[in-house]
């Protein structure tokens, strides 16, 4: 049996895959979502002190991109340079993504390996030549089964359609080369048995168990009837279906047939971050494509679920799409980045609504976190002269909010680094949030301002420090989620200076107390998350 990612070997580093997106057009909210979950992710994992490789990139072949290109009279490479240099990177940048690497599947480093290793499963059998006759999607650039498809209505009345794209899909017949998968089927079985998690979540796994117990048929691994794409090497009438070409992305972005240390320092991914709509591709294909060439399997595939628009999945073609930069210039960027993840539970479909990302921006974000934030700088300005003073009468409630973070901790790395449950992992800590609010609430600091007996000096010195310190673990924990709040926050409680870099702080070691040394700067920064201005028109 292949060894899987969680088996890899220390030195290596965690691995964590998106799509590589079509480009067809610009990127969307649901594509966003994706990689905003594998940042969040990979940054949780580079706060633990790992070596991580956090890849995404482009899918730039195939008939849907050459078509595009064709309707808009450029030629395919020039469309995909101008979408991937002026849609897909910009808006990466500007949502503070810190991916390490994007590939593009035009690029020379990938299509020379996608032939190479194309020919290598050719030299060893695994691939014949015969014919292709049956229903293509072109929105999804895959073969589909009869029973894939639904029955049209309306102006498609009598057609079958992708059920993904409620379209008509399209018959084709021509000569294609054939990859024979279905001598996998019980192999895969094999794998899914020996590793429950691979395929999350276990909606995912049962579906593509089922699938896969039906009997596989052989796969078309190339198309004969357009050029756009990665010529067969012994066949150059053919281009590698593009599915075969993308999913190779995986392995020739980290170095496969031209760079084996890095390769075997980075394959296979520990993740691969995808929607429930390319769920077989990874699950199924990408699988039996790595044991054809005795190559080791990926550690998990994890669907998100669907993007929701007035109840309709959100794309490029049904026009429901908002764009994220309509978002973010309303919201910001932080809260762009944790609103989805906190709002749906990761795998299960959710709804996006302007109500509800405005209620929970200003009650969790604004309310709950920005104002504790501010409060907290402004007594210890106004109280102390922004000096942080020390705690010396800790009672009970202090200690209540030093377990409280303890358990913030704990719980946040278990779901968001381990279980990639960020919803109960951002929960955790805005459970904490609230908790250290109620401390305040309850402790009145304001008014033992007023008792001027050491006594009462010691007390406040003590509430202020405990929600100070209190705030420098929420700092470390949100990092991942919203780096450029949490970083305003650190410098607001003059921890650059006292404690270094935020970035090095460990998520793990974060519900340790006392860190924040008594006597650091502590100043009121810009207000975290500002009032909202009216929704736009
Ligand atoms: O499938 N909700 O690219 P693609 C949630 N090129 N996630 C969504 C979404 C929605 N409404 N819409 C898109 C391809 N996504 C191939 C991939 S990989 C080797 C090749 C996200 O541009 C989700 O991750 O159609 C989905 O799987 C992906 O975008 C599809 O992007
Ligand atoms: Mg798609």
């Amino acid at each position: 049996m292949a060894a899987t990612g969680s088996e890899k070997q220390g030195a290596t580093a965690y691995y964590v895959s998106t799509p590589i997106y079509y480009v067809n057009d610009a990127p969307h909210l649901g594509h966003a979502y994706t990689t905003v979950a594998g940042d969040v992710l990979t940054r949780w994992h580079r706060q633990r002190g790992e070596k991580v490789w956090y890849l995404t990139g482009t899918d730039e072949h195939g008939q849907k991109i050459m078509r595009t290109a064709e309707a808009n009279d450029v030629t395919p490479q020039a469309w995909c340079d101008k979408l991937v240099e002026e849609a897909w990177k910009p808006l990466w940048e500007h949502l503070n993504i810190a991916n390490d690497d994007f590939i593009r599947t035009t690029e020379k480093r990938h299509t020379d390996r996608v032939q190479e290793f194309v020919q290598d499963l050719y030299d060893k059998g695994e691939i014949y030549k015969g014919g292709y006759e049956g229903p293509y999607c072109v929105g999804c650039e895959e073969y589909k089964l009869p029973g894939d498809l639904i029955d049209g209505e309306g102006e498609f009345a009598g057609q079958k359609l992708c059920p993904v794209h409620k379209k008509p899909v399209e018959l084709l017949k021509e000569e294609n080369y054939f990859f024979k998968l279905s001598e996998y089927g019980p192999k895969l079985l094999e794998f899914y048995a020996a590793n429950p998690g691979f395929i999350q979540p276990e909606s995912a796994r049962n579906e593509v168990v089922n699938f896969v117990e039906q009997g596989l048929q052989d796969l078309s691994i190339s198309r004969s009837t357009f050029d756009w794409g990665v010529p067969v090497p012994w066949d150059d009438k053919h281009v590698i279906y593009v599915w075969i070409d993308a999913l190779l992305n995986y392995a020739t972005a980290v170095g496969y047939g031209a760079n084996q240390e890095k390769f075997d320092g980075t394959f296979p991914a520990d993740v691969h971050l995808i929607g429930k709509d390319i769920l077989r591709f990874h699950s199924v294909i990408w699988p039996a494509m790595l044991m054809a060439q005795g190559l080791p399997l990926p550690g998990k595939v994890v669907a998100n679920g669907w993007l929701m628009v007035g109840g309709e999945k959100m794309s490029k073609s049904n026009l429901t799409g908002i764009k994220p930069q309509d978002l973010t210039s309303h919201f910001g960027v932080d809260a762009y980045r944790w609103y989805f993840l906190r709002a749906i539970a990761y795998g299960s479909d959710g709804s996006f609504s302007w109500e509800d990302f405005t209620a929970r921006y200003t009650s969790e974000l604004a309310n709950d976190y920005g104002n504790l934030a501010s409060r907290v700088a402004a007594m210890v300005g106004k109280y102390f002269g922004g000096a942080l003073p020390e705690a010396t009468a800790v009672g009970d409630a202090e200690r209540a909010v030093q377990e409280g973070l303890a358990k913030a901790v704990a719980t946040a790395d278990q779901k968001i680094g381990e279980e990639l449950d960020f919803q109960s992992g951002i929960l955790a800590v805005f459970d904490f949030v609230k908790q250290v609010n109620g401390y305040i609430t309850e402790q009145e600091p304001w008014k033992v301002a007023k008792d001027t007996t050491p006594e009462g000096q010691a007390r406040l010195a003590t509430i202020l420090y405990t929600a100070a310190e209190a705030l420098r673990g929420v700092a470390v924990l949100l990092n991942a989620v919203m780096p450029e709040t949490s970083q305003s926050l650190w410098e607001s409680l003059g921890a650059e200076e006292s404690l270094g870099a935020l970035a090095d702080q460990k998520v793990q070691d974060a519900g340790a107390w006392g860190i924040l040394p008594a006597g650091t700067t502590v100043t009121k920064g810009a207000v975290l998350f500002p009032r909202l201005e009216e929704k736009p028109a």
